[in-house]
């Protein structure tokens, strides 16, 4: 899967996009507004209709010639579940099959329909639709990613330095009863915050340090990551673990600008995970 173009230069080309080149009439179906256009297929629709704009993030790989650009749909908001998730699913489903994004759960757990929508990094399937329906919705992908197809990012890279933390339980020293590794409940606890992270890269995307030193430091998400092990009383890896963190890049490159605790969805703290690294890094 190849990367593309990174997201902030097609968000530029985007913003300079005028609306009016985004309009294939050929995807228009029933109760749609495509550019400036509104289109109806059911004349009986009720007068109280609640109509609803969504600008989308729009580029397609196999035109690579093309800018990125907006395109906007119009949907009834009282034929559309709650959720920015069931805007996209109806979208594609009535609208227009070639929109293309992530999702699986649509219950926040397995973090692929993590995007940028009015501005924050979320999960559209936790992101509840604003009612207010004279203010447009704006979607792009996850920003500073680059973009395999409309809010599809690529998250190769991301997923490589999960790898490269080693995500699992390293440890030689045999289960004392030779089935389970035990943690008394006060060890068990320092877990909570860590383990709910469903990597949806939210964070990171979210952290201009990440932003500007993606190759090299490991941003919020994957730090966050590291820390679960560090705190895990049964790894027997902890030297190991904090001799990968220590040097300029990996770790010290946060700034405790805190832009990742204010995004995550679950509502951790990866800000917090961090300090925590660093002090354990201090002794
Ligand atoms: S810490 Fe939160 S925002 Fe970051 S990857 Fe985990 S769940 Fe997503
Ligand atoms: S606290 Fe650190 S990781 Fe979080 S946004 Fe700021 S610099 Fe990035
Ligand atoms: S679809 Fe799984 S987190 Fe949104």
């Amino acid at each position: 899967m190849a990367a593309l173009r990174s997201t902030s230069s097609r968000l530029l080309a985007a913003a300079a996009s005028p609306r009016s080149t985004i309009l294939p009439s050929v995807f228009v179906r029933s109760m749609a507004s495509v550019g400036n256009a509104t289109v109806e297929a059911n004349p009986k629709s009720s007068t109280d209709s609640r109509m609803k704009s969504f600008q989308i993030y729009r580029w397609n790989p196999d035109t690579p010639s093309e800018k990125p650009r907006m395109q906007t749909y119009t949907l009834d908001l009282n034929k559309t579940g709650p959720m920015v998730l069931d805007a996209l699913v109806r979208i594609k489903n009535e609208l227009d099959p070639t929109l293309t994004f992530r999702r699986s759960c649509r219950e926040g757990i397995c973090g692929s329909c993590a995007m940028n929508i009015n501005g924050t990094n979320t999960l559209a399937c936790l992101c509840r639709i604003p009612t207010d329906t004279s203010a447009e919705m704006k979607i792009y992908p996850l920003p500073h990613t680059y973009v395999v197809k409309d809010l599809v990012p690529d998250l190769t890279h991301f997923y490589k330095q999960y790898k490269s933390i080693k995500p699992y339980l390293q440890r030689d020293t045999p289960a004392p009863d030779g089935k389970e590794y035990r943690q008394s409940k006060a060890e068990r606890r320092r877990l909570d915050g860590l383990y709910e992270c469903i990597l949806c890269a939210c964070c990171s995307t979210s952290c201009p340090s990440y932003w500007w030193n993606a190759e090299e430091y490991l941003g919020p998400a994957i730090l966050l990551q590291s820390y679960r092990w560090l705190a895990d009383s049964r790894d027997e890896r902890k030297a190991e673990r904090k001799a990968a963190l220590d040097n300029s890049m990996s770790l010290y490159r946060c700034h405790t600008i805190l832009n990742c605790t204010r995004t995550c969805p679950k509502g951790l703290n990866p800000g917090l995970a961090i300090a925590e690294i660093k002090k354990e890094m201090s002794f």
